[in-house]
């Protein structure tokens, strides 16, 4: 969407902040030993004392509150029976809604201090989500997002995911542009409007760049041979400045 009035930004403004209050929370409270399943009714429970919605729940009829993602899962992780393992690679994203607005955001973490490459996994990924928002600027094509993700993970010596995308929010979870590409695609002729209001997604690779859906559970979206990658998450509004990043604690 592209904001119009002072109550759209402050909605927006207040989801954004819920769903980075959530996320925020469930990062601190990860321990070996617990389930994703236990991380992710603790994220419910959060959203419900905000008054807000899942997202992927109301939406897409998703199996959990949060999506819970681990190692070679990338995304649209189904909390469950899991145990979360010392070493691992967790993601969380949180979507969720308020008065008709949505705000979106998700974040990495090795539970303990993880392996080097994981480390090198998230120093990069929110090197990525900070390159490309500082490119989002109202008028500049909407490529230079895109161009940022890649040149940061390429300075790293790093891949990215090339199927996952960044996307309008803002009246619903996946609004217009429809597809915000991680990587720079010369033939993107779209520019950036003031107000519009997108979330950015870097998701930075140790070696794969695809990821396929699970046939299992139909929503898991892993890496085939098994490499991870870290996905860190904004939404923002673009402006002729610096963009606003509604996803903010304080
Ligand atoms: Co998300
Ligand atoms: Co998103």
């Amino acid at each position: 969407m592209i904001i119009e009035t002072d109550e759209d930004l402050a909605k927006l403004q207040k989801i954004g902040r819920i769903c980075a209050l959530t996320l925020q929370e469930m990062l601190a409270a990860v321990r070996a030993g617990m389930t994703t399943k236990e991380l992710d009714e603790m994220g419910g429970k959060i959203l419900a004392r905000y008054g807000a919605t899942s997202a992927p729940m109301a939406v897409y009829d998703f199996p959990g509150y949060t999506c819970i993602s681990i190692n070679n899962e990338i995304a649209h992780g189904i909390p469950g029976d899991r145990v979360i393992k010392p070493g691992d690679m967790v993601n969380i994203d949180v979507s969720a809604e308020l008065d008709g607005y949505f705000g979106d955001n998700g974040a990495t973490m090795l539970v303990g201090s993880g392996d080097r490459m994981g480390q090198r996994l998230l120093k990069a990924s929110k090197e990525a989500l900070a390159n490309a928002i500082t490119a989002a600027v109202a008028d500049r094509p909407l490529n230079h997002i895109g161009r940022a993700i890649e040149n940061t993970a390429h300075r790293h010596g790093l891949k990215l995911i090339r199927n996952l995308c960044g996307h309008g929010v803002g009246h619903t979870l996946h609004d217009e542009p429809e597809m915000i590409d991680n990587y720079y695609d010369p033939r993107d002729k779209r520019r950036l409007a003031e107000g519009l209001v997108i979330a950015i997604e870097p998701f930075i690779s140790e070696q794969e760049n695809m990821v396929m859906q699970s046939k299992r559970d139909g929503w898991t979206l892993y890496t085939p041979h098994g490499t991870r990658a870290a996905q860190f998450e904004h939404t923002i509004v673009v402006t002729k400045k610096r963009p606003i990043i509604l996803t903010q604690a304080d």
